[in-house]
């Protein structure tokens, strides 16, 4: 099997220079020539990306360039236009996502922290909220109540579990909304700006956390402006650049 090419080893001529793990790993998301564009207005143009299952991907590049878009695109919210993405080698297009059984895997697999974390808290209360998830995933209530509490035990949370999500501060809404993520125990997380209104404890807190999930073999893929986020946690950067694609710019490779 062909080594995984990284996105930081394909050149802005698209040649693949070498694979950091050095290895056989098959890529769990890999984009082939990727095209995405709102109406008119170009948001991917031509990605080509592999990230390997227990990667940690860190996504940067100026405001605008595509970075929440590529996460919409992994978690299956919107498709290719010009060319394919594929999960764990299933392509994932408007097609395979009609099928209810697909969809619903492919959700179950891939937990997304959206920039702005309020846009995804729909429920009444936050017990109800963290319980979606694995309701939908079709737990017994008790397997239920099991995960909703120990998800919030492990983010200390237990205190907001009768409060309405849409009340919370931003901050008490980003810990609800990766509670959501963590009771469906997913194989990827997707973070959007994940320290973004989190105060300084929160955000050593969750750095710490995201190194829990790397050592867990987790796959993690972020998008940050944070450059101390990302020298962290990040096995290596995808850089994107002003025309929505990769740069040439050098990689840096700093935790292998
Ligand atoms: N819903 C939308 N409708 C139309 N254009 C959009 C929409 N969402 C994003 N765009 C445009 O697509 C491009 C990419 O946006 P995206 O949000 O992916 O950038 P980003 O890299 O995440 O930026 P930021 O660092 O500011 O979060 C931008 O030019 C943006 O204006
Ligand atoms: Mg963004």
């Amino acid at each position: 099997m062909a080594p995984v090419a990284h996105a930081h080893d394909i050149s802005a001529h698209g040649e693949s220079l070498h694979a950091p793990h050095g290895g056989e790993s098959k890529a769990l998301i890999r984009f082939d020539d990727f095209c995405f564009a709102y109406d008119e207005h170009i948001a991917l143009s031509h990605i080509d990306l592999e990230i390997a299952a227990g990667d940690c991907a860190v996504l940067m590049g100026d405001n605008g360039c595509g970075k929440s878009t590529l996460l919409r695109a992994i978690n299956g919210l919107i498709f290719a236009q010009q060319g394919h993405y594929y999960f764990d080698e299933n392509e994932v297009s408007e097609q395979s996502m009609k099928d209810a059984s697909f969809a619903k895997k492919l959700h179950a697999r891939i937990g997304f922290i959206f920039q702005d974390s309020d846009a995804q808290l729909f429920c009444a209360n936050v017990e109800d909220e963290i319980a979606f998830g694995p309701r939908a995933m079709g737990l017994s209530e008790e397997d239920v109540a099991q995960r909703v509490g120990d998800v919030c035990e492990l983010l200390g949370i237990g205190h907001l579990r009768t409060r309405a999500p849409y009340h919370l501060s931003g901050g008490e809404q980003k810990k609800v909304a990766l509670a959501c993520i963590l009771s469906m125990n997913p194989d990827v997380y997707c973070f959007d700006e994940p320290l973004n209104g989190l105060d300084a404890g929160t955000r050593r807190w969750l750095v710490d956390f995201f190194g829990e999930l790397k050592s867990a073999g987790k796959t993690l893929v972020i998008a940050t402006h944070d450059q101390s986020l990302a020298d962290e946690v990040a096995d290596y950067f995808v850089y994107m650049g002003p025309e929505h694609e990769y740069t040439d710019k050098p990689h840096l490779h700093i935790n292998y």
